[in-house]
């Protein structure tokens, strides 16, 4: 038996100061960012069935502009997209064709899937040119739970999702298929975006929809030892409202429910992962989703939800992903919209920074990895 630990209340005892108001929208800031979070920290770029074999995809991440090479055999590589020559983009199309060598278009030079630079073309080094220092600048890439991840950094660090690496072993999350894709930019900061995923408080006022799924939430708590009156000891409450097993409009899962989850991952409805920066998967009984953050600019972010299903889900009669979609859909533009509300208020000069609240204490972990990002770079 391992020993019993009684829950204890999150809340902080104090209220501390959030992050200054030109983080929010500062290009210096923003350029720090851009070096010391976005190209350090492993990036989502989509699931990799979702990049057919034999493609070239090019992705930015962190301001840089790269490629992914999916070979026939379904191996991913990925480089700068920077041909050694003179530096010419080696692919300028969203996506295409991908044979046995990456050829620049300007002057030929060939490479291999592994960067090695194969053939100069034209161009007749001579001896003082030694081909082998000029192959491709390759990036690292990560497969997690079949979602596709890129780090920049020559060192990467761990992939460190919040609840461990296993939170997603009971999900059969390698067969999960992409049923709907969500694309949407919000006139905010990607901080923006994630402060407003860490708490709740917002809820009552800005989620009827979702207070009603999740009764907790409408005391603008996202649990019950946050609740005001809550002592260790107080019997669980279900987390969905009566009859609900999943976040659909009706609360009905949408297919078969997954096979391999325990008793409190099927109690618990609906299943968090956290990787910052860069996005968070919810795991559901019958379906997954996940969400993808990729800042634009300072005051410019790209949101990506998708949402994934078993083969045997996508397959019923008259099934409709879209239809699955609607209730988190409602959920994030919700969100959304309170996201362009904040960086609309806080570009004020008057206003230089705000205060956290005992219920924001996972903003303040946010607040404290962003900051030991930047002070560690
Ligand atoms: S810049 Fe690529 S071959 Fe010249
Ligand atoms: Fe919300």
């Amino acid at each position: 038996m391992s020993e019993h630990h009684p829950p204890v209340s999150p809340l902080l005892d104090r209220c501390p100061e959030a992050l200054p108001a030109s983080s929010y929208f500062d290009p210096d800031w923003y350029a720090r960012e851009e070096r010391a979070i976005w190209r350090r920290n492993w990036v989502h770029v989509g699931r990799l069935d979702d990049i057919p074999a034999g493609t070239m995809r090019r992705v930015q991440v962190g301001g840089q502009n790269l490629i992914l090479c999916r070979d026939r055999d379904g191996q991913v590589t990925a480089f700068h997209n920077t041909c050694r020559h003179r530096g010419a983009e080696l692919c300028s199309a969203a996506e295409k064709p991908l044979g046995k060598l990456i050829t620049c278009p300007y002057h030929n030079w060939a490479y291999d899937l592994s960067g090695r630079l194969v053939s100069t073309a034209f161009a007749t080094p001579t001896p003082d040119f030694r081909k082998e220092e000029h192959g491709l600048f390759p990036v690292h890439t990560r497969d997690w739970n079949g979602f596709l991840f890129v780090c920049l950094d020559d060192a990467p660090p761990e992939l460190r999702p919040d609840m461990g690496l296993k939170a997603l072993d009971n999900w059969p999350m390698d067969r999960l298929k992409t049923g709907h894709r969500l694309v949407k930019e919000l006139d905010c900061n990607w901080k923006i975006f994630w402060e407003n995923y860490n708490e709740c408080l917002h809820c009552p006022g800005i989620h009827p929809e979702l207070c009603d799924m999740v009764p907790i939430y409408k005391r603008g708590v996202m649990a019950a030892n946050e609740a005001s009156g809550w002592v260790p000891d107080a019997p669980k409450q279900p987390v969905l409202k009566d009859g609900a097993q999943t976040w659909t409009m009706t609360g009905a899962p949408c297919g078969p429910e997954f096979a391999g989850l325990t008793a409190e991952e099927r109690a618990n409805g609906f299943n968090f992962v956290t990787i910052y920066p860069t996005m968070f998967v919810v795991a559901h009984v019958d379906y997954v989703r996940s969400v993808t953050v990729t800042p634009l600019g300072p005051e410019r972010t790209r949101l990506t939800a998708e949402w994934l299903f078993a083969g045997e889900t996508l397959a019923q009669p008259g099934f409709d992903a879209g239809n699955v979609a609607e209730f988190a859909t409602l959920v994030l533009d919700q969100d959304g919209a309170a996201c362009e509300m904040n960086q609309r208020g806080l570009r004020s000069e008057k206003y230089q920074g705000g205060r956290l609240m005992p219920q924001e204490f996972d903003i303040l972990k946010f607040h404290d990895w962003v900051r030991a990002q930047m002070e560690s770079a």
